[in-house]
């Protein structure tokens, strides 16, 4: 293993409250960080830093942990950007663009899905993501998703089987055999291939009850479990999330009293993701409402060609703080240390000492340029731990 001396760093987030200024972020200044392909080994006051193999002078700038995107859906083919100017025109989201997704997605070869992939990836990676989950869920068929699932795992480990995103236009006039379909076979074909389940529950998508029958046998199968979830509506798929002790819930645009207070007091992390408010000019989640009443909050791109076709976790840490009331440390500490949460890591999201040597070097002094520069170029590299 080469060891590596980051120098030099003016301002250091950690997210390790033992460390630094002892707050949930951890803060250091004047401080240095070294580091192998895998791990952490030392982090404290650049005037103290032994000596490395190999070093990186920050020259000064402030580093953050690396992002952890913690819902995204990679893969898939074509784009809808015709909806989305319609959208800005006046028409409503409802979910019904997906159908046109799967369909060139199921017309696409698994090479033209690749790369397409990758691209994706790399600029999720360019904006500071080293830990991203990826969702299949464009195809709908046993051997498309299994497919899809193939291909985001050439990507990351945290891999989820969403056959459960709509029910596709085969079985308009029998949902029932779509959702016996994924209970009966596609989650046994495609469980090997994933970590984690997902279900859109909306109206327009699958109710409460099939998300349930879903969730349990993917729990059956091994997997772990998360919810989209009251995006467009007070769906139930917050309570159905608390009920199934799901690792996240995400969207939460729509929450009320009471799955709040439930939610503070659970295990559960609210994903937040305002680049679909963002694109669908509708009104954004509180992460304020939700800070205070104790919860988990975790943000993440959700890139996807409908509803946030959004590959920078930046411009997300932006708008959280613009139009949901987050502290710029709220929001840093949500993309990094929770979306950790989210996929129920503690390797990930943080730089202490042990953590994978997943760290991001801003082209700023300060950790606020991420929101206080929308849309710049603040992620001056990206260094990401071998998987
Ligand atoms: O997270 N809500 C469901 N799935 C995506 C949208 C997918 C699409 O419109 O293609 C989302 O917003
Ligand atoms: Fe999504």
């Amino acid at each position: 293993m080469t060891t590596r001396l980051i120098a030099n760093i003016g301002e250091l987030t950690t997210n390790d409250p033992t460390l630094g200024d002892a707050t949930p972020m951890g803060r250091l200044r004047d401080a240095a960080l070294v580091v192998d392909e895998a791990r952490v080994l030392w982090v404290g006051p650049s005037a103290q830093a032994p000596a490395c193999d190999e070093m990186t002078d920050a020259d000064g700038a402030a580093v953050v942990p690396g992002f952890v995107d913690s819902h995204t859906h990679l893969v898939f083919a074509g784009e809808r950007s015709d909806e989305f100017e319609a959208r800005m025109a006046g028409s409503p989201y409802d979910g019904g663009g997906i159908a046109r997704t799967v369909e060139a997605t199921r017309a696409a070869t698994r090479f033209e899905l690749r790369t397409q992939t990758a691209k994706r990836a790399r600029e999720l990676l360019a904006g500071g993501v080293t830990t991203m989950e990826i969702k299949s869920g464009y195809e709908l068929t046993l051997s498309g998703e299994e497919r899809l699932l193939e291909i985001a795992g050439e990507f990351t480990d945290e891999v989820t089987f969403l056959g459960a995103h709509v029910v596709p236009h085969e079985f308009a006039h029998d949902r029932r055999a779509y959702v016996a379909l994924v209970i009966d076979q596609m989650l046994e074909r495609c469980a090997p291939h994933a970590r984690w389940a997902d279900v859109f529950c909306e109206r327009g998508a699958f109710s409460v009850d099939e998300a349930r029958q879903i969730l349990l046998e993917a729990r059956n199968m091994g997997l772990g479990l998360r919810v989209h979830g009251n995006q467009l509506a007070d769906s139930g798929g917050v309570a159905l999330a608390l009920e199934l002790d799901a690792a996240s819930v995400d969207h939460c645009t729509h929450v009320n009293d009471l799955d709040l207070e439930a939610l503070g007091a659970s295990s559960t992390v609210a994903t937040l993701l305002p680049g679909a408010e963002f694109c669908t000019r509708s009104a954004y989640p509180s992460g304020r409402r939700m800070l205070d009443a104790g919860v988990t909050v975790a943000l993440a791109t959700d890139c996807n060609p409908g509803t946030s076709y959004v590959t920078s976790m930046p411009f997300v840490i932006a708008l959280a703080v613009r139009e949901m009331s987050m502290t710029v440390d709220e929001a840093l500490w949500a993309a990094t240390r929770g979306g950790a949460r989210a996929l129920r890591r503690d390797d990930v999201g943080h730089l202490g000492l042990g953590a994978r040597s997943d760290v991001v070097v801003l082209d700023a002094p300060r950790a606020a340029h991420l929101a206080y520069r929308p849309g710049g170029g603040v992620v001056r590299q990206t260094l990401r731990a071998s998987r």
